[in-house]
């Protein structure tokens, strides 16, 4: 009875304050040392922790990697060990950030994420350490599959829903690593140094858009920033993410990305992980001999609670523990439909795909059609899968008893065309693995995986390729197929989801949020000073030219544009019309007509002014969904904030005036109309 009343009290209390109120109300109430405990991590079960206060009413936060389910294990993808079935770490394995973002859905995203903090609740997480934003910079980076992709406009939709997803389960997210960490190699040396211009139009936005959403945690990254760490950088912590972008939650260190105390915690650090080297003794000392001040030290453990407060973690015991089992039949439900969403048909000529009712003989070729799927990728974003449907298992159970479905390894060459040579077509299951901790070496696929492809086409004209890819890939045999399909690592379902994409159950809708090159010498950041650097010093002089911006002003084909992905239908665009509104913004409508069931729909603004502007930036994007012979007008709004540039002078955003010209098309090459109209 008194707990009861005591909670009541607390619910009729916090709705007067403010979670900062309550923050520094609490603080107030704090020792030195039970300040200093919540100011950096300790060891526990979970991959960081800090103590509860139970005098106050402070819990035990637990905090979890992270982008594809939750990760407690590194990863084991082998369906054929014992690894998967045995270690059942009882949560979902789901598709990773990238294929989440290449179905160009928000909604989607909202629910993934907020699945994925559900799960992550059960097992007693507060803190969870997503979204993953860093702008996929260089194709080879070794985490772009837990990124948002090249582009900021789509990342910083996608992370504000990422965070609202995870927080609505009384959880708090991270968004990291802030800031101009888009490498694996010596990232825990090397300076990252950009122009501020693109710092703010390039690498910020999706930290932006979290903070606006209401994100309760930055985490500052490993790499140096202009020769000075992440963790103690004035200008990126406190100047700009505290400053400029007002953000009120806390900064946390990167595991052991910590590297002095007074400076750091001057400098905009609020708390270290995973432990007190830097943040524990030595800070209160620091308290205590003047350099860092009480109001500092303050601010730090307001900052933290603000962030529990906000999410309603202190209004609300948790009470999950590791064991927990969080997995959860719709969730698996979820993670196919996801996996299938996530599908980008980037090839289909005579229309081989859906695979149709005369095929009877389905040669299933390559390792990863069975025996190594790799639907993950590793590091700390890694997940042990509680099972994994394979290609075959899918495809068999989708295809029924009257398709004689086949498999081969792939690791003899002439073993495998001979068997895709006596089949009605073949499908040739390719990767590309990644993982935190190293960047890819190359953009091909692995293992023997192009000699593979060039073997099976020149024995089965009717040959499809199927890729589970880290990012961008380089297809050498890309005309040699019929039809390809990637998918960014699908998860537990991929053969399932594989199915139901190959025959058409689920029409392909998914764009690519990276581009593809046709190989790697045409890649923006190619040169060695610019990517991985020399001497630890990567110079970003690519400036604004990142992804599709780099090969528009080149004026370079790549092998797949941005925004590239077929669909099983075909569409009809009309003509663009715009007005204007009394605030100064342009509503735009232009109408898309269907031959079929389904469409995406995007749009590209381009600037009016000099030759250093990209070519063209995504300002919207909307996905409809159309029945045959359906047209509906599309409405696309550009406010202010779509139009306007940083400033360096003025060191802020100002309007850009004068003539611009929108394009509205299926990819940032396949353009259909436009409308030019004028801001003064
Ligand atoms: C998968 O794991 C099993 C058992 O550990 C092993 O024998 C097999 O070689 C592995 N397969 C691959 C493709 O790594
Ligand atoms: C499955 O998860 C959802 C949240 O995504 C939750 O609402 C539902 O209760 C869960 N189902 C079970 C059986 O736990
Ligand atoms: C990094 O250095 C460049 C060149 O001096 C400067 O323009 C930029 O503002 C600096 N970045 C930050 C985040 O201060
Ligand atoms: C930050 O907050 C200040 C004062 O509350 C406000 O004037 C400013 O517009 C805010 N800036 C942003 C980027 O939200
Ligand atoms: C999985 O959940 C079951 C209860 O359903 C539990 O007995 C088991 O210990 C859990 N396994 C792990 C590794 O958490
Ligand atoms: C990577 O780091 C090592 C050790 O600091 C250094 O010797 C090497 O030059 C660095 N590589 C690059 C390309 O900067
Ligand atoms: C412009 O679009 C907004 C919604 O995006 C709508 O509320 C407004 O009425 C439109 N303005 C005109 C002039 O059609």
């Amino acid at each position: 009875m008194r707990i009861l009343l005591l909670v009541f009290l607390l619910v009729g209390y916090s709705s007067c304050e403010t979670p900062e109120q309550r923050a520094r109300q609490l603080v107030s109430t704090l020792t030195l040392d039970e300040k200093i405990s919540l100011v950096h991590g300790s060891r526990g079960s979970y991959v960081g922790v800090t103590p509860a206060i139970p005098r106050v009413n402070i819990p035990q936060a637990n905090d979890q990697d992270g982008p594809q389910g939750e990760s407690f294990l590194s990863r084991n993808t082998n369906v054929t060990s014992v690894g998967v079935g045995d270690g059942l770490k009882n949560v979902t394995f789901w598709p990773c950030t990238l294929s989440v973002i290449s179905t160009w859905d928000p909604e989607l995203m909202e629910q993934y994420a907020a699945a994925i903090g559900w799960e992550q609740r059960q097992k007693g997480v507060n803190i969870h350490l997503g979204p993953m934003v860093n702008i996929a910079r260089n194709p080879v980076g070794g985490r772009n599959f837990e990124s948002f992709g090249e582009d900021p406009h789509l990342s910083s939709i996608m992370a504000d829903r990422y965070v609202r997803g995870v927080q609505s389960n009384r959880i708090v997210a991270t968004v990291k690593h802030f800031v101009l960490n888009n490498q694996e190699y010596n990232r825990t040396t090397t300076s990252a140094n950009a122009g501020i211009r693109a710092t703010w139009e390039i690498y910020y936005p999706a930290f932006h858009s979290a903070v606006k959403a209401g994100v309760g945690a930055v985490m500052c990254s490993y790499n140096r920033i202009n020769d000075t760490w992440a963790c103690e950088n004035q200008e990126t912590l406190n100047r700009d993410l505290k400053g400029k972008m007002n953000f009120t939650g806390f900064v946390m260190s990167d595991w052991g990305a910590t590297h002095s105390t007074a400076k750091a915690a001057n400098n905009g650090l609020d708390q270290e992980m995973p432990d007190g080297t830097y943040f524990g003794q030595p800070l209160k000392d620091a308290v205590i001999n003047g350099q860092v001040s009480q109001e500092r030290l303050d601010d730090m453990v307001v900052r933290f609670l603000t962030a529990l407060y906000r999410v309603g973690i202190m209004d609300e015991l948790q009470t999950g523990t590791t064991t927990t089992n969080a997995r959860n039949s719709t969730h698996d439900a979820l993670s196919r439909k996801l996996a299938a969403a996530s599908a980008v048909l980037l090839k289909n000529d005579d229309e081989t795909l859906p695979i149709k009712d005369t095929v009877k003989k389905i040669a299933i070729i390559g390792l990863d059609g069975n025996d190594r799927v790799t639907a993950g990728g590793g590091g700390s974003g890694g997940v042990v899968p509680p099972y994994v449907v394979t290609p075959l298992q899918g495809i068999k159970s989708r295809a029924g008893p009257d398709v004689q479905i086949t498999y081969d390894d792939g690791s003899d060459l002439k073993r495998a065309a001979a068997l895709a040579a006596k089949s009605d077509l073949a499908v040739v299951f390719v990767s590309s693995w990644s993982s935190e901790g190293s960047d890819r070496q190359n953009l091909n696929v692995q293992s023997n995986g192009d000699q593979l492809i060039e073997a099976i086409a020149a024995a089965q004209p009717e040959t499809i390729v199927h890729g589970f890819v880290a990012g961008a890939v380089v297809m050498p045999w890309h005309s040699k197929v019929k039809s390809i399909v990637v998918q960014f690592f699908p998860g537990q379902e991929v053969g399932n989801a594989v199915a139901d994409v190959l025959f058409g159950d689920v029409n392909p809708s998914a764009r690519l949020p990276v581009t593809f090159p046709i190989s790697y010498d045409q890649v923006p950041a190619e040169k060695k000073t610019q990517y991985p650097g020399v001497d630890n010093e990567a110079n970003y002089d690519e400036g604004l030219f990142v992804g599709y911006r780099w090969y528009d002003q080149k004026k370079q084909k790549p092998l797949y544009p941005f925004g590239h992905g077929l669909s099983y239908t075909r569409f009809k665009y009309g003509e663009a019309e715009v007005v204007e509104n009394s605030d100064g913004s342009f509503n735009f409508t232009f109408p898309v007509a269907n031959a079929g069931k389904r469409s995406g729909a995007e749009m590209y603004l381009s600037y009016p002014t000099s030759a250093l502007e990209p070519p063209r930036v995504l300002r919207g994007f909307e996905k409809v969904q159309l029945e045959a012979g359906q047209m509906q007008k599309m409405n696309f709004r550009l406010g202010e904030e779509d139009m306007q540039i940083w400033n360096v002078v003025e060191d802020r955003w100002t309007a850009v005036k004068g003539r611009f010209t929108a394009h509205f098309g299926s990819s940032s090459r396949n353009l259909h109309t436009k409308k030019a109209f004028n801001r003064n």
